[in-house]
Parts: C-alpha cells; structure tokens; sequence
C-alpha cells in the first residue's frame, strides 16, 4: 500500500510517521509532503530518512490512502485532490468533520462506516473528543445517554509544535511575543479554544458537542456541554466527565461495560487515576474516579486521559488506515 503523509513536519504528521513505521502494510516510503517551507526536510523513517515535498496537484497520483494533518486550510484544497486521484483520505482537521457525506470515525465506536471504502474522505475527530466519546460509548450501548457534560485540561500539544515552543520559551521565563495561545500559558490554565461563539462558547466547546453526537449517531436528542480549559502540560488531555443515563447504573457495572471496550483501560479502584504524564506514549483512553453521583442514581462522574497526539489524533487515523487496508486486501 502506498501511503502519503500530509503535514509530515508536523507534531501529528512526526506521530503518523512513527507508528506507520511499525505497519507492515505500509510497504516502501510513504510520500512525506508539506509546505514549501519543508521541502527537501529529512525525516526519520526505519533507520534511514524519507525527504520531504512540497504538495503540489500530483502529489497522490498513484497513493492508496493519504494522512492529512496540515489544518484546515490545505485539507479543504488537496482532500478533493487526492479522492480524485483514487486515495482514501483520512484528514485530521476540522474542515470535513461536519459534512454530511463524511463518516466522521472512532473505529472502536463505528469503525463499520468506512468497510468497502476505496477513495474519498473520511474524519478523524477532534482530540478531545474522541477520548470522551471512547469513554462514554459503552455506556451508550448498553444504557443509553441522555447527558454528557465534559470540562477539558488540554495539553498544549493540541495546538502544535508552536505552541510547545511558547510554553518552553514562557517557562524558561523568556518575555512573551506573538503568543499562540490568548494569555500566558506558563503557571496559568486558559478557559477558552479556539475562536469566540457567539453564544458565548469557543469553537473547541462546540467541536466537542457537535462530534460526539455525530459519532454516536445521537443527532438530537443528547444533550451535551463543554468547558474546553487549556492547560500548561506538554501532551496528553484530561477530561472531567459527568454523564447522565436513561436508568440507574452503578459503577461497578460501568466499570465492567467499560473494561471489555476495546481501546479504553479503567483503573483498578475508585481513588485511581491516570495523569497525562503516565498516558504520554499510551494508544489507549484511560478512566479513573469513576464514581456515582450523589445527586442521581442514573448519573456517573470519571476522569478520562489519553494521548492527544495518539488516540487523539495519529494512532486513531493509522487504525482507520488499517481497516482500509484489511478491507482491501479480502
Ligand atoms: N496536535 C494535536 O494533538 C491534534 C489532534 C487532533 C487534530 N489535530 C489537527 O492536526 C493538524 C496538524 O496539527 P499539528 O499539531 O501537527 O500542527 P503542527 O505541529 O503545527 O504541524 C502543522 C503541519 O502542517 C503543515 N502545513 C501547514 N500549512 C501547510 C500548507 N499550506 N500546505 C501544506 N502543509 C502545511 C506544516 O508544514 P510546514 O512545516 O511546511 O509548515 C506541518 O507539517 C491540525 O489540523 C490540527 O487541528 C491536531
């Protein structure tokens, strides 16, 4: 299978390249493709280099299946390209995630949507979103949800390799200058993502809401509220979870729902937990504090982490990839 990489430089693109490495699928070099910027870059691939292209129209002639992670801007220009020319793209921007047409995809959850796929494009959702969505699609399943409400602690990785930089530069008590985030990351938590709403939300709020009801097919009818907090860890998101069921649900049981989901890990006692520090490196989505809500029977609270960069947005693109190319193959 011949594989393309678009946005290869990148925190995400670096992630696809690694764990590509590990797919024996993914025979000969993959098409290692940027900016202009990033031509001629070299970048680590099975104990040699693969050089880096700027993307142009004839950059996917011949690719089986092209990982997008360069934002939204070149996914809406070279995702259509690339479908064309007969590649299934897996984009990880936000630009395709609410389309219609698009399957928008969480292969533990409804991986289904993209069997017999051989071109077009196909969503990996938001990060924040697809660890929530792992957590709580159990549930779903085997209760049904009426709520789900979420609050963020998001690593700056989220936001690229710029960001990391701002932080290490605020941390090393540098003065700040054409800051990526909205105010001083370093000794400080930020509660807004991405653009203003005018309901009073930020974009990341809306992404999470609007993600997870496709993703479980709840369309209407689940309600769903996000506060999206950034704050100054290098990688790997928590979330706050409180979800609210159709009928009571006792821990235990939503333990043992959640253990047997393929992809989720849930910790051994109430008190445990996972901080992102331990997650960092993990393709899983961890939950601790699992926990009944005093108020409501039908209501759970947890703490979910995973790795932004791996299940968050690299390791579930490459799953979806291999689903595409086990489909292929039969
Ligand atoms: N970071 C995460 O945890 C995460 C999670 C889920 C989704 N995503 C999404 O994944 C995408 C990439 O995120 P990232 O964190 O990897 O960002 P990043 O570290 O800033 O990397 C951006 C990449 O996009 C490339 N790029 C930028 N403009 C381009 C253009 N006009 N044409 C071609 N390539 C271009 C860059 O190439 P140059 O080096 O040549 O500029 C670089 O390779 C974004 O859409 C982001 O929202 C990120």
């Amino acid at each position: 299978m011949r594989i393309a990489v678009l946005g290869a430089t990148g925190l995400v693109g670096r992630t696809m390249l690694g764990l590509l490495e590990e797919c024996a699928w993914a025979d000969g070099e993959p098409v290692a493709l940027a900016s202009a910027r990033s031509a001629g870059f070299e970048l680590p691939w099975r104990g040699g280099v693969v050089t880096c292209r700027a993307v142009d129209a004839a950059s996917f002639n011949g690719v089986d299946v092209a990982l997008f992670s360069a934002g939204g801007g070149p996914s809406r220009e070279w995702a259509p390209v690339a479908a064309k020319a007969g590649a299934v793209v897996i984009d990880n921007s936000s630009a395709w995630r609410q389309d219609p047409a698009i399957p928008l995809v969480v292969p533990e959850i409804n991986g289904a949507l993209v069997d017999g796929m051989r071109s077009g494009i196909i969503a990996n959702p938001n990060c924040s979103t697809i660890q929530v969505a792992q957590a709580v699609a159990p549930l779903e399943r085997a209760w049904g949800l009426e709520e789900v409400h979420v609050t963020t602690f998001q690593a700056v990785s989220g936001a690229g390799q710029k960001a990391v930089a701002e932080l290490a530069r605020q941390n090393a008590g540098e003065v700040m200058g054409a800051p990526v985030f909205p105010r001083a990351i370093a000794r400080n938590v930020i509660p807004s993502i991405g653009a203003a709403l005018d309901d009073g939300s930020f974009e990341e709020e809306a992404k999470v809401l609007r993600e997870l009801r496709k993703i479980l097919g709840r369309d209407e009818g689940l309600k769903v509220t996000c506060t999206a907090v950034r704050v100054p860890v290098v990688n790997a998101h928590a979330a706050a979870v409180r979800v609210v069921c159709r009928q009571p649900v006792t821990p235990g049981e939503a333990a043992a729902a959640m253990a047997a989901w393929p992809g989720l890990e849930v910790a051994a006692a109430p008190h445990d937990y996972a901080t992102p520090r331990e997650i960092d490196g993990r393709r899983t989505v961890h939950v601790g504090r699992l926990r009944q809500d005093p108020n409501d029977p039908r209501a759970l609270l947890c703490w979910v982490v995973a790795d932004n960069l791996l299940k968050g947005a690299a390791w579930n693109a490459v799953q979806i990839a291999a689903r595409i190319v086990e489909g292929r193959s039969r």
